[in-house]
């Protein structure tokens, strides 16, 4: 595997690669010192041209654990403000001889040009509303170890899945791991040809809860132009939000997930996202180890599982 750009890029059998590696530094992540010395010599730059909390220190902390250089880059603090063109910044990072770039963007189809435009390793961390394939592998990843497998499991996702990067690629992987997905939302919120996707949609949540083992919500995507899409966000939290009244209907088990990050009490009810089946922060620990296992197969070092 050369980059990571879409989960199209992964076979079920590279998806069952990442979790075995992802299990080992896991463990690795516990130890009183989290460090392999598997990418000592490494760089990996991290080029952020959109915001991010969860998955750029992810990927910052999963690169420092294989013991890997990493340049972090971000677009308010580069001459990007100065208006550098994206090639040029590509090249730029290039010159200085970086081995991996991380790229989130919010146009679609960024991190398949860099990888086209530069012979370095790229991995997408979100573009646009297109695919965050390490997302979906961490996400695969927390339900397989709750659940034990996503295979027959019933995911439902919850929420604006038109502008969703995440829902994308998580629908692609859940599927290709013989899950059964059905998508909940506003109509105006689900994605165009939704038909062609391999999924179920429904507009009625309340009789979905009961019969499933994942509530996947996804966050309002304010920044998107959302809100001329909804009433306002009261009424889309009374009809779509997960209160604790519909949270009281789940199954025994059932999981709440999130990519964060949630508008507390517009997706998710704050006491709902207390409860012991709430999983969003085995979700972010999650994304370190599934991060490293990523990086670790992309720069082909040896010597990690020592
Ligand atoms: C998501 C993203 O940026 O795509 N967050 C994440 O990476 N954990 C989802 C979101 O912003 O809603």
């Amino acid at each position: 595997m050369r980059h990571l750009l879409s989960v199209d890029d992964l076979s079920v059998q590279d998806m069952e690669r990442v979790f075995s590696l992802s299990d080992h530094f896991t463990e690795v992540s516990q130890r009183p010192i989290p460090k392999v010395p598997a990418l000592r010599g490494k760089t990996v730059a991290m080029m952020f041209f959109e915001d991010s909390t969860r998955t750029r220190l992810s990927f910052e902390a999963a690169a420092r654990r294989l013991s890997a250089d990493v340049m972090c880059f971000s677009v308010s603090t580069s001459a990007v403000s100065k208006g550098e063109s994206l090639r040029d910044t590509v090249a730029t990072l290039s010159a200085m001889g970086t081995h991996a770039m991380v790229v989130r963007h919010r146009s679609a189809g960024v991190p398949q040009q860099v990888a086209a435009w530069s012979d370095v390793s790229v991995v997408n961390a979100g573009d646009g509303w297109h695919e965050h394939p390490t997302q979906a592998l961490l996400d695969c990843y927390t339900i397989r170890d709750r659940l034990g497998t996503v295979a027959d499991r019933h995911i439902v996702i919850l929420g604006d899945v038109k502008h969703s990067r995440v829902a994308r690629s998580c629908v692609k992987a859940f599927v290709a791991l013989d899950a059964k997905v059905t998508l909940v939302a506003p109509a105006t919120l689900l994605p165009p040809a939704v038909e062609t996707w391999p999924v179920d949609v429904s507009f009625e949540l309340d009789s979905v809860l009961s019969d499933c083992d994942v509530v996947y919500g996804l966050r309002v995507q304010t920044e998107r132009q959302t809100q001329a899409l909804l009433p306002s966000l009261r009424e889309y939290t009374a009809q779509w939000g997960l209160t604790v009244q519909r949270a009281n209907c789940l199954g025994v088990g059932a999981l709440v997930m999130h990519p964060g990050p949630v508008n507390r009490g517009v997706e998710i009810a704050p006491e709902v996202l207390d409860r012991p089946n709430t999983v969003l922060n085995e979700q972010v620990r999650h994304g370190v180890s599934i991060r490293m296992a990523v990086l670790y197969l992309l720069l082909g070092a040896e010597g990690a599982e020592s």
